[in-house]
C-alpha cells in the first residue's frame, strides 16, 4: 500500500501512535519569540477561503455544514475513545473543520490555509515531493527553504525508533478518523503570520509534519494546525495560551475572526475550570438560563465517564452544538414554547432531529430571549437569536443546538463554532482556565492588543 512505504518495517505498527518528542528546541524558540502570534482566521464559506464558491446557495451551505458537523462529532467520539500509553501520543486528524488559518511557512514565505483544530497537537502540511496531494492548493517546498531543518533519526528515542533509515527523516504517521492518513517527516521551520496594517510576526523552529503520502478522499485538507494539548501543538510550542475571536459565521464578506498564540493571547471575561482528558478540552457545565429562567438540568448528565463516555467538550470545528439528550429536551421544550404557535414547524429531512420553522430569523425571532450558557465558576456564552438559529434557506431557519444522538454519536456533548460568535475564547494551558467574553471582534479585540 502506497501509504505504508515510507515505514518500511515500521508499517505494521498501530498507526494512531505518535511518540512523544522531547521539546529542548521548543522551549528555547519560545524564549526569543514575540509576546503574540496574530492570524487571519478564515471561515470555511468566506470569500477569502480557498473552499469559498459563489454558485453556493445559502441552503447549498447550510447543508455542507451540516455535514461537517456531522463529520467533526464523529471525530470527537472517536478522539475520546484513544488510549495512549505512557510516552505515546494519540493522534487522529479530523477530515473537516470550520476555520482555516491563514498563515505562511519557510523562507521565502509560502502561504498556506491550515484547518484551527482544538482537538488534535500535531501541525501537519502538505509538502513537495508529494504522493497524494492536491495540486490544487499551492504545496510547500521545502527544498526551496532556506530555513527547512528536517529532524533526523539520531534527534531522540522517538525518531529513532520512526526512522527512514534512507532519507534519514523522522517519521510522524497522522491518520484521520476515517482510515485516511498521512505520512511523512517531521521537521522544523519559520512561521509567519501577517494580518494588513496589523503586522507581521515570524516563529522560528516551529515543530511540524512535513506530509509526503496522503491518503485522504475528501482531498480538502492542506494542513492541520492543532492546538490541542500535547506537547507538538502550536498551542504547547508558542507559549501556552491561545485565544479566538470569532464573529457572524453567516457573512461571507466578515474579515476579523482572529486567532492570537502566544502569551498575549487576549484572557477576557469570566473563567471557567479546563478540563483536560485525552488531550481534549473539556468543560464543566453549570445551567442554562433562557431569558429569567433556569433550565431544569442536573449538571451531572454531562460528566465525563473514565471511559470517555458524556462530557462537555468546546471545539472549533463543528458548527453545530450537541447536547446530551436531557439538556437539549429541556432547552428545545422552551424554545418551542417561546415562540409558540407564531411560527410553522419545517422539516428538512436531511435533518431530522433538527428544530426548524418557516420565517426569518432577522424578522420574526426580534424579542426571542437572551439564552446563556454557563459553566462552571462563573463565564457563560451568550446567545442571542444569530447564536442560536441558522438560516437554511431563503423561508426556513433552525434551532443551532441539536441532540448529540439519532445517527450521530450519543454520548458526546460538543460546543460548536455558532455557539462560539460574536465571543472571544481564551484558553490558558498553564493554569488550566479558559476565558469567555462576549465581544466584537472588530472593535473591542482592539482594546487588548
Ligand atoms: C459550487 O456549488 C454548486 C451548488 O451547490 C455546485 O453545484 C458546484 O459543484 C460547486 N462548485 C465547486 C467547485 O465545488
Ligand atoms: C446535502 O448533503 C448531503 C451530503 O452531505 C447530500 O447527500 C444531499 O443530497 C444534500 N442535500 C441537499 C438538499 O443539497
Amino acid at each position: 500500500m502506497e501509504t505504508n512505504s515510507l515505514l518500511g518495517h515500521n508499517a505494521k505498527l498501530v498507526l494512531v501512535i505518535m511518540a512523544f518528542l522531547l521539546s529542548t528546541n521548543i522551549t528555547n524558540s519560545v524564549a526569543t519569540s514575540p509576546n503574540r502570534f496574530v492570524a487571519n482566521l478564515i471561515h470555511h464559506d468566506s470569500i477569502l477561503s480557498p473552499f469559498y464558491n459563489a454558485t453556493a446557495t445559502i441552503a447549498d451551505r447550510a447543508n455542507q455544514s451540516l455535514g461537517r458537523s456531522i463529520a467533526r462529532l464523529s471525530y470527537l467520539k472517536a478522539a475520546t475513545k484513544i488510549e495512549t500509553p505512557a510516552n505515546v501520543r494519540g493522534l487522529v486528524l479530523a477530515g473537516t473543520g470550520s476555520f482555516l488559518v491563514s498563515m505562511s511557512i519557510g523562507e521565502p514565505q509560502v502561504h498556506q490555509f491550515l484547518y484551527m483544530d482544538t482537538a488534535s497537537d500535531l501541525v501537519w502540511l502538505h509538502c513537495i515531493p508529494c504522493t497524494g496531494c492536491h495540486t490544487d492548493n499551492a504545496i510547500f517546498n521545502p527544498s526551496l527553504s532556506s530555513t527547512y531543518y528536517p529532524l533526523p533519526c539520531n534527534y531522540d528515542s522517538y525518531c529513532a525508533e520512526h526512522c527512514n533509515h534512507e532519507k534519514n527523516w523522522c517519521l510522524f504517521l497522522a491518520r484521520y478518523a476515517d482510515e485516511a492518513s498521512a505520512t511523512g517527516n517531521f521537521a522544523e521551520e519559520k512561521f509567519t503570520f501577517s494580518i494588513a496594517n496589523e503586522g507581521i510576526t515570524t516563529a522560528r523552529n516551529v515543530l511540524f509534519g512535513c506530509g509526503r503520502e496522503i491518503n485522504e478522499p475528501n482531498r480538502e485538507i492542506n494542513g492541520v494546525m492543532g492546538l490541542g494539548y500535547g506537547e507538538e501543538s502550536l498551542a504547547k510550542q508558542l507559549g501556552n495560551k491561545f485565544s479566538y475571536c470569532i464573529g457572524n459565521i453567516a457573512d461571507r464578506n466578515y474579515m476579523h475572526n482572529r486567532l492570537i498564540i502566544g502569551n498575549g493571547a487576549v484572557l477576557v471575561g469570566g473563567w471557567t475550570p479546563l478540563v483536560i482528558r485525552n488531550d481534549l478540552y473539556y468543560l464543566r457545565f453549570e445551567s442554562i438560563k433562557v431569558g429569567h429562567r433556569t433550565l431544569a438540568i442536573n449538571p451531572r448528565v454531562f460528566q465525563r465517564t473514565p471511559q470517555g463516555r458524556r462530557g462537555l467538550i468546546i471545539d472549533s470545528g463543528t458548527e453545530n452544538t450537541y447536547l446530551i439528550r436531557d439538556a437539549y429536551l429541556a432547552l428545545i421544550d422552551t424554545v418551542k414554547e417561546i415562540i409558540g404557535g407564531e411560527l410553522r414547524r419545517s422539516f428538512d429531512p436531511q435533518r431530522p432531529t433538527t428544530l426548524c420553522y418557516i420565517g426569518r430569523v432577522n424578522r420574526d425571532l426580534t424579542t426571542f430571549p437572551v439564552v446563556e450558557f454557563h459553566f462552571r465558576g462563573g463565564a457563560f456564552l451568550k446567545w442571542r437569536k444569530e447564536n442560536l438559529f441558522e438560516t437554511i434557506s431563503n423561508t426556513e431557519f433552525c434551532l443551532t443546538v441539536d441532540i448529540a444522538n439519532g445517527n450521530m454519536p450519543k454520548d458526546v456533548s460538543a460546543i460548536g463554532a455558532f455557539a462560539q460568535q460574536f465571543h472571544n475564547i481564551g484558553y490558558d494551558l498553564s493554569a488550566q482556565m479558559l476565558y469567555i467574553d462576549r465581544m466584537d471582534c472588530e472593535t473591542d479585540l482592539v482594546n487588548y492588543l
